[in-house]
């Protein structure tokens, strides 16, 4: 089989396809990429993911190309793993990716062919490209399309692949089923649920779930700025209400809010789509899930003018993450370099130290100021700002920082410290909703 996009996604189910035994070949046309995953090297950080990719290239089981041909030539099952991003001046989905990898891989295939669509689309995009690429290929009718969505989670993608939740199955045909139903042959075997349904519902179970997931991180910042008008604690708030299994207690954790390449652009994508299908008042809900998980950031700005007696311009401030979340290193929407930029627009010193994410954060936002460690990065800050939750921020005690601050204020934007134990020894603490 081959994988048609090496990025984030193409190149963990690649490396995956290849440790359930599969032959592989990844194609891609970025030669730096390429030259880094022939070396059996990842050009991000994900736990465990450089370890199989090597293992596999140097098995032989997994290769990389340039070449749509060698591609066509190669397999008669293709993943295509391209990205949607968010376009430019639009909350639609650029589907510029996506539609030239079918094309091309169709135009290339002399003979019948499986095409596999794994990434985030709007709804009816299947049916569109199986009516193109029938058109353009060489092998017309004999080209097939299914849709399989992802569900994998940065920092987990390995696991989340080789062991998913569901394996989600958007298809016409009893063969193309089967034929996947081989392929991931060794999850089904574990248990894995296997959902069969059209292609519509394929696209939408993935657009859906990240909404809903999304919705759920609204929701608890929305009872956040609640408790903190009331004066609650939202995070007991959450333990309690996860304790209904209903409800559930993952994914209701306050604090600056969601980002990364995928929540935030997948919801406006699907606020898009609906609108051109007519049904925009169905998840015009979402606008306000968008404008909450906003406003946390922004809410995390103001704090720190708070905790520095409101005046921001020229005052050191140690800003501890830059990736959207820990054990990754994609800086994507990152709810701590918005923030981090908020208060550099402000005339704040901002030092922003991130244990993996900080290359990647120079090059988004080179206006920052960047520390090489955490010591480095709370030297002489009168605030320090805990915004992506990394074990050895969690792990942080008022004595790892007792003098080396020049003020004893933290905002704990992800609600992981113990605030009694902050304020005992004489900080002053403020965490979101609590
Ligand atoms: C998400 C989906 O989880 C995954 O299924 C989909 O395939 C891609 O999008 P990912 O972007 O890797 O995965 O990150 P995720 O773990 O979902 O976290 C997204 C954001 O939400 C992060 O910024 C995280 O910090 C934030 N978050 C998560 C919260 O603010 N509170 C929570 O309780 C959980």
């Amino acid at each position: 089989m081959t994988v048609i996009g090496t990025g984030y996604l193409g190149a963990t189910h690649a490396a995956a396809m290849a440790e359930l035994g599969h032959e592989v070949l990844g194609v891609d046309n970025n030669p730096a990429q390429l030259a880094a995953l022939r070396e059996g090297r990842t050009p991000f950080f994900e736990p465990g993911l450089e370890e199989l990719l090597a293992k596999h290239v140097a098995s032989g089981r997994l290769r990389f190309s340039d070449s749509y041909a060698e591609a066509a030539d190669f397999a008669d099952l293709h993943f295509i793993c391209v990205g949607t991003p968010q376009r430019s001046g639009s909350y639609a989905a650029d589907m510029s990716y996506v539609d030239s990898a079918f094309s091309a891989i169709a135009e290339a295939s002399q003979r019948p062919a499986l095409l596999v669509g794994k990434s985030t689309v709007p709804v009816g995009t299947a049916a569109r490209l199986q009516e193109l690429i029938t058109r353009v290929s060489p092998a017309g009718d004999g080209m097939q399309l299914a849709w399989n969505p992802e569900f994998l989670r940065e920092g987990f993608a390995v696991k989340d692949t080789l062991h998913p939740d569901r394996i989600v199955l958007g298809t016409e045909s009893s063969e193309t089923e089967q034929r996947l139903r081989e392929v991931y042959a060794r999850p089904i075997a574990e248990g894995t649920p296997v959902v069969v349904t059209d292609f519509p519902t394929a696209e939408l179970v993935k657009t859906a779930a990240n909404a809903f997931l999304a919705t759920k991180i609204s929701f608890i910042n929305a009872m956040a700025e609640v408790c903190e008008a009331a004066g609650g604690d939202v995070t007991v708030l959450a333990d309690a209400i996860g304790h209904d299994a209903r409800i559930g207690r993952r994914f209701l954790n306050a604090g600056v809010g969601f980002g990364g390449g995928c929540l935030p652009k997948d919801i406006r994508a699907f606020m898009a789509r609906a609108g051109e299908i007519g049904v925009d008042q169905a998840v015009t809900f979402l606008t306000e899930i968008d404008s909450i998980n906003l406003r946390r950031r922004t809410g995390a700005v103001d704090a720190a003018g708070e905790l520095l007696g409101g005046q921001v311009s020229g005052r050191r401030v140690a800003v501890l993450g830059a990736a959207f979340k820990p054990d990754s290193d994609d800086v994507r929407d990152s709810p701590a370099l918005d923030i981090a930029a908020g208060l550099h627009v402000h005339g704040a010193d901002v030092r922003v130290y991130d244990p993996k994410a900080m290359h990647r954060a120079a090059l988004a936002y080179p206006a920052l100021g960047y520390a090489d460690s955490l010591d480095a990065a709370v030297d002489g800050a009168e605030v320090v700002l805990l915004l992506t939750e990394w074990a050895e921020f969690r792990a942080l005690t008022p004595a790892d920082l007792d003098g080396k601050v020049a003020g004893k204020a933290i905002f704990d934007g992800r609600n992981v410290l113990d605030p009694a134990q902050w304020r005992e020894a004489g900080w002053t603490y403020r965490g979101v909703g609590r």
